[in-house]
Parts: structure tokens; sequence; C-alpha cells
């Protein structure tokens, strides 16, 4: 086994598929052993540019990539998407070789869950605002596999995307709280031409509904520019990024909020780094989209909490 991943670093043989948490278990034990680094990167399939971005950076910082695939059923509430979540395993496989994964860890739910769970993750702060509100029990369910993948992999970095930032805050003040060796990267939002977040979820729009869903990104940067032209109220940029996507769009807007980050803490005055967040509904999809600013209106672009800006 030693031989193989040794192989494996220089390119030479081709990407492994693992399917057990022991193998998975024994590969990260023995890459631990020869004193590689190791870079994660944590999905649920269906693979784009977004996941695609994650991957391709944690090849270039670490000597053993590794990606997992699994949809989580306990991050899904009684109403959603769980069921229907897109999957394409083939083509995920060869876009992930092509990114340059080493391994790609692929356990079904019976191997993640053998048993029934009896330690229950639960966080309130961070969670309880923006998605919190309508996924009851979403970070919770996040967290819980993140915690058993951190466990069965031995990240020595983890790479997450900060379109899901709110995902990003929570993993930050689970790898804080419970000491997780290992550091969090977040890295920037990958978008379609026009500006629309990249997300697995957008083929459940139609065609009308696609056209408008871009104004999600273009109120968010109208509120950028607000700020970047001085405004500091947030009530003032809510209200406008509100009008934009609001007056474009049938979606039923969610929300729209500004928040400290990645501590989301409500801001009366946008002196620090904040982020503008929305959710718009759509018939078969909940569209997520956000700006990470600092109090310039510059946006961010990669953050290491703790090393790029303030936890
Ligand atoms: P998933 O939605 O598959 O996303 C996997 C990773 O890709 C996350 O870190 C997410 O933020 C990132 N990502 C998604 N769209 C992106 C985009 N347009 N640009 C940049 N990054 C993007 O998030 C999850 O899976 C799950 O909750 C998981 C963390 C795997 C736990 O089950």
């Amino acid at each position: 086994m030693l031989k193989k991943i040794a192989l494996i670093s220089k390119g030479e043989i081709s990407m492994k598929v693992i399917h057990k948490v022991k193998d998975m278990q024994q590969i990260a034990e023995e890459v631990i052993q020869q004193k590689k680094k190791i870079g994660f990167v944590a999905t649920m399939g269906f693979f784009h540019e977004g996941h695609l971005s994650l991957m391709r950076e944690a090849r270039k910082e670490n000597d053993i990539v590794i990606t997992s695939i699994f949809v989580n059923p306990l991050q899904f509430g009684e109403n959603e998407d769980y069921d229907t979540y897109p999957k394409d395993l083939s083509k995920d496989t060869s876009e992930a070789e092509k990114a340059g994964v080493d391994i790609l860890f692929v356990p079904d739910v019976k191997e993640m869950y053998p048993d029934e769970m009896l330690v229950q993750l639960h966080i309130e702060e961070r969670a309880n605002v923006l998605c919190g509100r309508s996924r009851h029990g979403h970070f919770d369910g996040v967290i819980t596999v993140l915690t058993k993948l951190f466990h069965i992999v031995r990240p020595h970095k983890a790479y997450f995307g900060l379109k899901d930032a709110q995902q990003f805050a929570v993993v930050d003040a689970l790898i804080q709280n419970f000491n997780f060796p290992m550091e969090l990267v977040g890295l920037q939002t990958i978008r379609e031409e026009d500006g629309l977040a990249k997300s697995s979820r957008n083929v459940f729009l139609s065609e009308k509904e696609r056209q408008e869903a871009v104004w999600l990104y273009k109120g968010l940067k109208r509120g950028q520019q607000l700020i970047e032209e001085g405004e500091m109220n947030p009530k003032t940029v809510v209200t406008e990024v509100k009008n934009v996507i609001g007056n474009h769009t049938e979606g039923k807007i969610d929300y729209i909020e500004i928040l400290s980050f990645p501590t989301l803490k409500p801001v009366s005055l946008i002196d620090q780094q904040v982020i503008i967040a929305t959710a718009v509904y759509y018939k078969e999809a909940r569209l997520i989209d956000n700006l990470i600013v600092n109090k310039q209106g510059e946006a961010i672009q990669k953050f290491i909490p703790g090393k790029t800006g303030r936890r």
C-alpha cells in the first residue's frame, strides 16, 4: 500500500476510487506516516467549476488531494430535494481525475451511518440566521457529516466555497470549538458568464427563471457598489438590493441580509468585513448567493480564518 501512495503523489497511476471507510482510513494513515500533506474537498457530487476550483487549489497546495462525494441525508429537510438530488458519478470521476484528485472517496449511506447516531451535534449561533431560519437542523447535519469525514480523511487543509458562506462560518466554528488540527480555506464563488453563481441546483430552473436568476448577483453587486461609494448604513444597502432583485424576478425573496463575517452577527454600521447575502425561492429550487466585502466594499477572494482576516 505504501508504494502505491508514493506513486499516486507523482501522478504515475490514476485516481483511486474508495468506497469503504476502513480503506480510506488506512490510506490516510499511510499518507500521514509518509509526512505528506492532505488537502480535502467535501462534496455531494454533480461537479461544476465551483467544485473543481476547490480541487485545483487543493492540488496546488498539498501532496495528496482527497475529494468525497456523499449526499448526506442528515442535512436535508423533509420537503427538500434529497431524493431528486442530481447525480453523475462517471462524469464526476473523470472530472475529478482531470482536476488532479488522487483519491475519490464515495461511501454509501450504510457505510457512513451503519448505526443510529447516539451523539448529536448542534450549532445555534451562526446557524440561526440566513438559511438556518428556514432549514431547521440543516447545519447540524452538515457538522455531523463533516466531523465524520474529517476523522476519516484527516486533512491538513480543507477547502470550502464561499458560495455557501454560512456553511463556511459554521465549519469555522466546528473546527475551532473541537480543535480539529487543520486549516480551513474559503475560496471565491465561481459564476456563469452572466454572473449567476454555479450550483448543482441550477438545473431545476425553468428558462425564464434562469434569465431572472442573474438578478440575485446584480442586486448584490449594486449593494457592493453602494458600500464602495461610502454607504455605511446596512439598512440603506439592504433596501436597495431588495429593490433591484425584487423588481427583476418573480421568485420569492427569502432574505436579504448584511451580517458580520464569519461571525454572522447583525451590524448597525458597515465598519468591518461583512456578508451581503440573499436567498430566493423558485418553483423547483431555492437559490442562494452572497458577496463578502471589506469595509471599503472590496470583495474577498480567498479567506483563511485567523490568517487572512479576523475570525
Ligand atoms: P456541495 O453543495 O456539493 O458543495 C461542495 C463544495 O463546493 C462546498 O464547499 C461549496 O461551497 C462549494 N461550491 C458549490 N458551488 C460553488 C461555486 N459556485 N463556487 C465555489 N464553490 C462552490 O456543500 C456541500 O456540498 C455539503 O453541504 C457538504 C459540505 C459536502 C457536506 O455534506
